[in-house]
């Protein structure tokens, strides 16, 4: 063996490792133009991508917030809420907010955000984007917050705390079958009891008053 031109010395590509290599390459071309067509979609969609089951009773003045909320797309240049607005990500889709908090707690949230945060935010705090929402007159953020906690999310949609209601033969004969005994003799709780009795019973003990 000769060391002086390696070059010259590669073995050669045997015809399945050519095979393995395409194959490769149009699986990636092909991965990454999948998801680039998903993040296109994703991005330039203004639906959610799954489905928000959105429960809503509004009181008068939770009326009134709905329409400060949609007057002059202050919230919703950066929020959605009943499917319209704006479509930023996790955390400003506030379809469901009112199973995730209280009126008291959003109520604080638009008057103090990073006190009630408790850390500080992206949007909201002093000189943020946002800011502009605490200085509203306190009547009208009650108005917004009652407004927000009147949309709850039915249990087992994409935004509820609260998992499906439904009662499933299938669920409860995997769980008789395979479940360890601990989960049978009541040291687990069945959440899917307590949102069977009430839609908010599970929701209640997630959310933040
Ligand atoms: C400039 C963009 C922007 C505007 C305008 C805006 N928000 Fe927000 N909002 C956000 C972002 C981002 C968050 C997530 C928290 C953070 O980091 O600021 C948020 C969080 C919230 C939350 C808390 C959600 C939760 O459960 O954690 C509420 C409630 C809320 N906004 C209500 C409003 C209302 C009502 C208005 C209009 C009066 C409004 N926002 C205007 C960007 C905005």
């Amino acid at each position: 063996m000769s060391r002086q031109s390696p070059s010259n010395h590669k073995p050669p590509v045997k015809s399945g490792e050519r095979i393995i290599f395409i194959v490769t390459i149009i699986f990636l071309v092909l991965a990454g133009a999948a998801f680039g067509g998903m993040e296109y979609v994703r991005h330039h969609s203004d639906k959610p991508m799954f489905s928000i089951t959105t429960d809503y009773q509004f009181s008068p003045e939770a009326k009134r917030g709905m329409q400060l909320f949609f007057r002059g797309g202050s919230c919703t240049d950066c929020h959605r809420a009943l499917n319209s607005g704006t479509n930023m990500g996790p955390g400003t889709d506030l379809d469901g907010e009112g199973s995730k908090r209280g009126l008291t707690w959003i109520y604080n949230f638009l008057r103090m955000p990073e006190q009630t945060y408790n850390g500080e935010t992206l949007d909201h705090g002093p000189g943020k984007a946002a800011a502009f929402v605490s200085d509203w007159k306190a009547e009208d953020l009650h108005a917004i917050a009652a407004f927000l906690a009147a949309l709850e999310a039915k249990s087992g949609s994409s935004v509820s705390p609260v998992p499906p209601s439904e009662v499933s033969p299938f669920v409860d004969s995997m769980v008789r079958k395979f479940a360890p005994e601990s989960w049978k003799t009541g040291k687990f709780k069945d959440m899917r009891k307590d949102s069977r009795v009430s839609k908010k019973a599970g929701a209640s003990q997630e959310k933040q008053q």
